[in-house]
């Protein structure tokens, strides 16, 4: 049977808690059978990533009116899709740029999007790194974050002895606790110094408050507009010490609807948006009739009838735990199915009594906990428009982690 995009949606301005959330979800099994994307009679190697291009479509689009309708500008960040492609569709949605957390993925999307505004959301370290960075600023705008004296004052000396101004942002911690200057006196510390430092422009202050998305349904709101008024009270800082900061650049999907409205934020960077995942159920707004991409998967073993193989393991659905459903990933039109373990090509999954359907040959569609690492596993992304393949775009900045990568595949 073909099946066609659905249109049910989750979306909505409530915050329902988390057990409404999972019996919203999680009950409606006939519909949720339905949101398939690829149709059964479709000839499909797998373990495949298959990408709805409606959905693709639409997810794009919603992001880029929330933007417009926040005030402020928006960066993806390419890392959920590692495709010059998908770079291009939200360019001309409207994007004012991309983000990158690889320099590597910053020169894929250069060389075969045409993408001329980057932000690298992560620090350049290293002398091999500066040099391809001042190569890479010979093609297109690039700002970089910064988060300590160290790294700075090597992009000084190698941007000033060039004769250039590298953009650059300081990266501030409002709660993650990953990278970062903490927010308030460490940052605005750090950021003057920086700001008087040669061969550097100190454009903006950015923040992932990625923390705020580990929250439960009912926090994330609080969380997500205190790390967004923690930043733009630091960039307020700076500007009373007369350092002139433009941009104050927050990003995560799950506080996209809460960040950019703090008064004062310039840009938005989502990233996990243009598909979403599995991970996203748990605030509400995001169900499985919104996930554009999904693992497509074949069962190759009926080993006892309360077990199943598919041929997806780790080396397909990545590793990341969710906290909306248990196991590695959320088999749509089967709420009830866990994907208990896996091996790297073996994903086991449980079944309660009479569930239907698992028989080998069979194909089943997942929506993976974490999409992100899920693309970063594959070469090339089937796209899927009624139920039916027509096309397939390569995954060109996937697993640039290092020099050397993007030099040897265009040798090849
Ligand atoms: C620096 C930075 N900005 C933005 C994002 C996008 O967040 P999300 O994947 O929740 O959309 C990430 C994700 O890891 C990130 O690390």
């Amino acid at each position: 049977m073909p099946i066609r995009t659905p249109s049910r949606t989750t979306s909505g301005d409530s915050s329902p808690t988390d057990e409404h959330l999972q019996r919203e979800i999680m009950s409606d099994t006939a519909a949720d059978s339905e949101l398939r994307i690829v149709a059964d009679d479709e000839p499909l190697d797998t373990p495949v990533i298959a990408v709805d291009e409606t959905l693709l479509h639409r997810n794009i689009d919603e992001m880029a009116s929330l933007a417009r309708s926040c005030g402020v500008s928006l960066r993806p960040h390419s890392k959920t899709h590692k495709s010059p492609r998908i770079a291009r569709l939200q360019l001309e949605a409207g994007a004012a740029g991309l983000t990158c957390a690889k320099l590597g993925e910053a020169e894929v999307l250069v060389a075969e999007g045409g993408v001329r505004d980057i932000l690298i959301a992560y620090p350049i370290v290293g002398e091999l790194k500066i040099r391809r960075l001042l190569d890479l600023t010979n093609r297109a705008h690039i700002t970089v974050a910064v988060d300590s004296l160290e790294a700075a004052l090597a992009l000084s000396r190698a941007f000033a002895n060039s004769g250039r101004v590298l953009d650059v942002y300081i990266e501030v911690n409002t709660g993650q606790d990953r990278a970062g200057a903490r927010a308030g006196q460490e940052a605005v510390d750090l950021a003057v110094d920086i700001a008087r430092m040669p061969g550097l422009r100190l454009s903006g202050v950015m923040t992932h408050e990625g923390h705020a998305g580990f929250s439960g349904p009912d926090e994330i709101s609080t969380v997500a507009q205190n790390a967004g008024q923690a930043l733009v009270d630091t960039a307020e800082r700076l500007r009373g010490l007369g350092v002139e900061v433009t941009q104050v650049s927050v990003g995560s999907t799950p506080s996209s609807w809460f960040t950019p409205r703090v008064k004062g934020i310039t840009e938005m960077r989502p990233g996990t948006y243009v598909f979403h995942d599995n991970n996203a159920f748990r605030h509400g707004r995001i169900g499985p009739d919104r996930c554009a991409a999904r693992v497509v998967a074949t069962i190759v073993s009926r080993p006892a009838p309360d077990r199943a193989i598919i041929d997806a393991g780790s080396k397909a659905l990545a590793l990341d735990p969710s906290p909306s459903h248990p196991g590695h990933g959320y088999i749509v039109g089967h709420s009830d199915a866990t994907i208990a373990r896996l091996s790297e090509e073996h994903g086991v999954v449980l079944l309660p009594p009479d569930e239907q359907g698992f028989n080998v040959g069979d194909r089943v569609e997942i929506i993976p906990n974490h999409i992100c690492p899920a693309v970063n596993l594959t070469d090339e992304l089937v796209i899927v428009r009624d139920g039916e393949i027509v096309d397939r775009w390569p995954v060109a900045a996937r697993g640039k982690v290092r020099e050397g990568q993007f030099a040897s595949r265009n040798a090849a």
